[in-house]
């Protein structure tokens, strides 16, 4: 992640039982390019050991206010930082945080620190209830610290409650959206995304094998950028991105009316689905039967939604997709012109489709820009900090 290469995280680990997901926490971080720097407290160290968490972040690790000479450390360390993550954040260590207790190394360094701080609770679930605790909590908000969770689920405990800290990927991701710069804020985004699903009668059909998960990084990386996002998508088995409003379609001449109804109103159109080229010129209503002569199907084609979009007068910025087996950058710069298009993105189909990750090369009006391969939310960050550039630089013209 380009934003996130000279990143700078201080993550504090306090003593609860979720310490040890801190360890996969710090993994994550450091392989989406964040320097990370763990501080615990005495409490913490009890769960999971300074020698773990060294060896997985390769600097050691700050549990004492007086190990440093100078007996500064709480300043140095704050001050390089560029967010303090406390992950688990017990209701004790919450409490001082409210308070500005600062009697430990790790409570000092918050105190002192000029940069944002990231909070991921995890206690027992009566304790998250306390009406001290909430109070706590609230004060934080105030404070303009970021809540990370908690969420509700089984705990060490054996109770189940709010109070469980979200999963290590969970957290990584949210952490790196804080760091997504507000390009977009106040901006509407139009996207759609998934495959289309063509009937053929009652219960066959034309589809392929997108499973949306490119569309649907795109919709949660514009959100990060502060976007409004209307993500119309076909039939996926994900969840819908948080924050989004998603308007679920099957066929593409169903995409093609959702998008019709919300084009007028988006400064960007991103088309990431897979939409099937034809239509079976007519579906049957019952279930075709079986039987011994040749079945012909007549397909017609359907209406291609991008070039449609690009080609109206006042036409959002648009952003195509290319998914090629063969020959991409020829086909990709083809698709780019024929459709007018101020950016494609164009990738192998046999790399991207249902996979997790992917790599995307990016063509505009400059040339083409590689954006090596990865996972595909970090993959979409980039394209869209690409986009929302390009968008801004033609608005200013
Ligand atoms: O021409 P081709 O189908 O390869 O173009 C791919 C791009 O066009 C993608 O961005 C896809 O979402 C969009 N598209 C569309 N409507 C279609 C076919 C493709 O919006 N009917």
């Amino acid at each position: 992640m380009d934003q996130a290469h000279t990143k700078h995280i201080v993550l504090g680990i306090t003593g609860g039982i979720a310490a040890y997901k801190a360890a996969e926490l710090a993994r994550l971080l450091i392989k989406q390019g964040f320097t990370v720097q763990v501080a615990m407290t005495e409490a913490a160290t009890h769960f999971i050991t300074p020698a773990t968490m060294q060896a997985l972040t390769g600097h050691p690790v700050l549990t004492n206010q007086w190990q440093d000479d100078k007996g500064m450390a709480h300043i140095q360390s704050s001050r390089v930082a560029n967010a303090i993550v406390i992950a688990p954040a017990t209701a004790d260590f919450i409490a001082k945080l409210a308070n500005g207790l600062a009697d430990d190394l790790l409570s000092t360094l918050c105190l002192a620190r000029n940069c944002p701080l990231l909070v991921a609770p995890a206690m027992n679930q009566q304790m998250w209830a306390n009406a001290a605790t909430q109070r706590n909590v609230q004060q934080l908000i105030a404070d303009g610290v970021t809540l990370l969770g908690p969420v509700s689920g089984v705990q060490a405990c054996g109770e189940e409650g709010m109070g469980r800290m979200l999963e290590a990927g969970q957290l990584a991701q949210d952490i790196a959206a804080a760091f997504q710069p507000k390009i977009l804020t106040g901006r509407k985004v139009l996207i759609t995304a998934g495959p289309t699903y063509e009937a053929i009668d009652a219960v066959r059909g034309i589809t392929n094998r997108s499973s949306g998960k490119m569309g649907y990084a795109i919709a949660q990386a514009a959100r990060e950028l502060g976007a409004k996002v209307t993500l119309v998508s076909g039939p996926t088995a994900l969840a819908h991105p948080h924050g989004a409003q998603v308007v679920d379609v099957t066929s593409a001449a169903e995409m093609f009316e959702a998008v019709k109804q919300r084009v007028s109103d988006a400064d960007i159109f991103i088309a990431v689905a897979a939409v099937a080229d034809y239509r079976v010129a007519q579906a049957s209503e019952q279930k075709i039967k079986k039987c011994d002569a040749k079945l012909t199907l007549e397909l017609i084609p359907n209406p291609d939604i991008l070039a449609y979009v690009a080609a109206l007068p006042d036409a959002p910025f648009c952003v195509g997709f290319a998914a090629e087996s063969e020959n991409l950058r020829e086909y990709a710069e083809q698709k780019r012109r024929t459709k007018k298009l101020p950016l494609l993105a164009a990738n192998l189909a046999q790399h991207a489709i249902g996979a997790d990750d992917n790599e995307l090369i990016l063509f505009d009006d400059t040339g083409e820009h590689r954006l090596p391969r990865t996972d595909k939310l970090t993959l979409a960050r980039a394209l869209l900090l690409h986009a929302a550039m390009l968008y801004r630089k033609g608005k200013s013209k």
